[in-house]
């Protein structure tokens, strides 16, 4: 079964972090998410994948190629326009097995593939839709359940309160290819508004089955550092492989730390970082690959990716740093997301 991952929005509500970065590439502990997930998808059996891609496509096909590094293959469906979840899907369809799996590749999750596909198997329908369980579905699609997993319809952002259920579209989905038919070419369409609640009106057998573990659909500001600061509290552990911290503190490899810097956990520092003395570092701190900081910094529930500069003095409180941002000695921010326009002509 190939995997087809769904990566080309734009990723407006992560602006200005994807202004020149498909979403999914956001660093997450320090690689792109989409690095974390294939290799999970990988421990769970699939080796085959499809990144369907639009905004800054080259960006991802350069980082991955053709998946050998990765012990994968990876192919490509480009949309020269944006096509939308489904007609995304629609695009890709030449590349596609008779089964696959479809997932959003800016969903943060640490899930096991086996009992979804066993229940695919099992009720013979068209789709299975991977259903998270939280506790405010008033953000989401929530789904409203028949007898035997079967989906009667799906409520869209109901009012608190209101909701059918708590059980909502995970943006993970087992298809059989047949049901691509139901999706028109050539044009924008959504799986979640247009496509699925046509096969349910239809009666294709669109299930639900609910997942379990780590889950969280990082397209916010709040949920990006969100999903840093569960792996910082080892409730989300996957992007970290098996590092072991010492006392919640994460260090890479060559980390030069100068004298009297105070680590407060947790922390997680990436490799060949330079922290100047008496610089205080955390609590809930992620220090991308590269980074110089100067002395005397000071920098909490803070993410910086790789390459940033924090000179003398400086202050970084709740801030998301993107690639190679400098900050002036002795300047003072916070809650700056901030991000750099460079280069990438290609989307
Ligand atoms: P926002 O603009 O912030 O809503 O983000 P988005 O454009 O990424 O949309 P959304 O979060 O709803 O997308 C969910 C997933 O589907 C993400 O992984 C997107 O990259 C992907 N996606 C959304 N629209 C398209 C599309 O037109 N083509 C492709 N290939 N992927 C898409």
């Amino acid at each position: 079964m190939k995997a087809l991952l769904l990566a080309g929005g734009l990723g407006t509500r992560l602006r200005p972090l994807t202004e020149n970065l498909p979403k999914p590439m956001a660093l997450v502990a320090n690689k792109p998410w989409l690095y974390h997930l294939i290799l999970h998808l990988k421990d769970e059996g699939i080796t085959e994948f499809v990144i369907a891609v639009k905004h800054f496509p080259n960006m991802i096909r350069q980082y991955f190629e053709d998946g050998r590094s990765l012990g994968v293959s990876i192919e490509y469906a480009v949309e020269h326009k944006l096509l939308g979840t489904a007609g995304a899907i629609k695009n890709a369809e030449p590349l596609l097995s008779d089964r696959f799996l479809v997932v959003n590749a800016d969903i943060a999750l640490d899930f096991s593939l086996v009992p979804l596909l066993d229940f695919h198997i099992s009720h013979g329908g068209g789709v299975t839709i991977a259903l998270k369980e939280v506790e405010d579905p008033s953000q989401y699609g929530v789904v409203e359940m028949g007898g035997n997993g079967l989906i009667k319809r799906f409520v869209e952002k109901p009012d608190r309160g209101k909701a059918p259920s708590n059980l909502i579209n995970a943006g993970i989905y087992i298809m059989e290819k047949e049901v691509l038919s139901w999706i028109p070419k050539g044009r924008e369409v959504s799986i979640e508004r247009e496509t699925f609640p046509l096969l349910i009106q239809h009666g294709v057998g669109v299930y639900g089955k609910q997942i379990h573990g780590y889950w969280l659909d990082m397209g916010t500001k709040e949920r990006y550092r969100q999903v840093h600061w569960d792996i910082l509290k080892q409730k989300f552990t996957m992007p970290l492989r098996g590092n072991e911290s010492e006392n919640g503190i994460w260090l890479g490899k060559g980390v030069n730390v100068g004298k009297g810097v105070l680590f407060v956990p947790p922390v997680l520092v990436g490799d060949d970082v330079q922290i100047g003395d008496r610089s205080t570092i955390g609590p809930y701190a992620v220090i991308g690959n590269r980074c110089v900081i100067g002395s005397r910094v000071r920098c909490t529930e803070s993410i910086l990716w790789d390459g940033c500069r924090v000179h003398n003095g400086a202050q970084l409180n709740h801030c998301i740093f993107g690639r190679e941002l400098e900050l002036g000695s002795e300047h003072i921010l916070y809650e700056a997301v901030m991000n750099r326009v460079s280069g990438g002509d290609d989307h």
